[in-house]
């Protein structure tokens, strides 16, 4: 997975001073670099920036009370203390750092470095003067010698008063530097997000009302005799996750469902299946609605479909006899072929039929062991318009678990790596793109049909 700090949690403290506005633009580069970041604000830093803006963008609450509990009623700082890789505070006061050097908890921000036992970057901005005064270099000294912080120096430059000296905040990459620097190479500390800082559910409007969405399941199993069969890993997990949301935002849900190991979402019309063949049979059925139309708006190919099934599987039960060698052959790739179908085009990629209307989004699971890289060779092999990819071999990522650590990849080249969240939650950022495809094609239909030309007369 790309990004320097992939995986890992940042606890970022910001704290009252003029320069509290950029810790939003530090925010966004740790998570450029891949970090799940949760914000600590004290009492004179939402004085100059809201947790709002925090909260929507790390989606998690923004700490801001020392007494506070979060909603499943833990301790919000200590839970940063414990579960972060790294604390960073910028902009950090000559306040801060007294209170810090002296051991005084009174905010959330000091309450947390004196918590945790994470390293701390400590990154001060403050008038010229009081960065030179004796107290503040005291106190620096402090941080760095004894507590063994990492103090990434302000720059010189104009200040807040009008002055010119040295007090600016360091420029924020080399700020995210000195975290990577901090942390080297250790390991993610907790993975597990039920033991990192709440999400907050970013309420999602029902942005999927009136959509049809078909999401596949489970693994298929392929008949050896009537008794056994090649199956796969898959429990339906991810599957059910993405229908519970595509649910919960308005849409209607068809779940096809090969073998599963979790129950299916109530609120879901539900067709079981059990092979490759059955699985193609069961999508070619809701590719057009009775009206000819597209019978879905998106499909989510979550399902993972044997590659292979035997040739002539035996219709009695086979003996174990001295061995058995079986005749394998490839299935079919049901992604590609409805993607075919979506598109009007023939195996060749030439178009041959109508594509369906509207045409539909669809979205493809690249499971990889290793690295992504061949996940956008699949996208194209497959005619997908999103590939959702993730390494199943990764601890906390694949079969069976609670969270997963993917990568979303556009038909249009872009890609985006996620930070390990909550299989829930990933649902949710795979429906934020395709709520997005959607209303951009019904806008450019829209567009289209104004243009059509209009009837002759009569
Ligand atoms: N898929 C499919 N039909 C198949 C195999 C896979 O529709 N016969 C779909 C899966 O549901 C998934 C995507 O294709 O959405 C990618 O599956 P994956 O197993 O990663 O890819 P493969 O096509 O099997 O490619 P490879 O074996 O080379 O990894």
């Amino acid at each position: 997975m790309t990004g320097r700090l992939a995986g890992r949690l940042i606890g970022l403290g910001v704290t009252g001073s003029i320069a509290a506005y950029k810790a939003v633009e530090l925010l966004r580069l740790l998570q450029a670099e891949g970090a799940d970041v949760a914000v600590m604000l004290s009492p004179s830093a939402t004085r100059f920036v809201g947790p709002l803006s925090f909260a929507a963008l790390s989606r998690h609450p923004v700490e801001t009370e020392l007494l506070e509990l979060t909603e499943d009623g833990r301790i919000g700082h200590i839970v940063v203390g414990d579960s972060a890789d790294a604390i960073v505070v910028a902009p950090a006061t000559a306040h801060f750092l007294g209170a810090m050097a002296a051991g005084l908890a009174g905010d959330v921000v000091t309450a947390t470095c004196l918590a945790t036992r994470a390293p701390v970057i400590v990154a001060p901005a403050m008038d010229g003067d009081m960065w030179t005064h004796p107290a503040t270099r005291r106190n620096v000294a402090n941080l760095r010698d004894e507590f063994g912080y990492t103090i990434v120096e302000p720059e010189a430059g104009p200040l807040a008063s009008g002055q010119s000296g040295v007090g600016r905040l360091a420029e924020l990459p080399r700020i995210v530097d000195a975290v990577v620097a901090a942390i080297g190479d250790r390991q993610v500390r907790v993975p597990d997000p039920a033991a990192r800082p709440p999400v907050v559910a970013t309420a999602r409007d029902a942005d999927l009302a009136n959509r049809h969405i078909v999401v596949t399941v489970g693994g298929t199993r392929e008949a050896i005799d009537p008794v056994r069969f090649i199956g796969n890993r898959s429990t339906g997990k991810m599957g059910v996750a993405i229908a519970e949301a595509a649910l919960a935002r308005g849409a209607r849900v068809t779940v096809i469902a090969a073998s599963v190991e979790v129950g299916l979402p109530l609120g879901a019309a539900v067709v079981r299946v059990e092979s490759t063949a059955d699985l193609r049979a069961a999508l070619l059925r809701t590719t057009h609605a009775p009206d000819g139309a597209a019978g879905f708006d998106a499909l989510v190919m979550a399902a993972a479909v044997a590659d292979f099934r035997p040739v002539r599987p035996a219709d009695r039960k086979l003996e174990r006899g001295s061995g058995l060698i079986l005749e394998l052959e490839p299935t079919p790739d049901l992604l590609a072929e409805v993607g075919r179908i979506a598109h009007g085009l023939d195996s060749e990629g030439a178009p041959t039929r109508e594509p369906l209307r509207p045409v539909p989004f669809v979205v493809g699971f690249a499971a990889e062991t290793g690295s992504l890289d061949r996940a956008a060779e699949k996208l194209r092999r497959k005619g997908a318009d999103l590939l959702v990819a993730n390494d199943v071999a990764e601890p906390g990522s694949g079969f069976g678990t609670d969270t997963n650590r993917v990568a979303m990849l556009a038909a249009d080249g872009s890609r985006e790596d996620l930070p390990l969240l909550s299989k829930r939650e990933v649902a949710d950022r795979l429906l934020d793109c395709v709520a997005l495809a959607l209303d951009e094609r019904d806008a450019a239909l829209q567009t289209g049909r104004t243009n059509e030309p209009s009837p002759e007369p009569a």
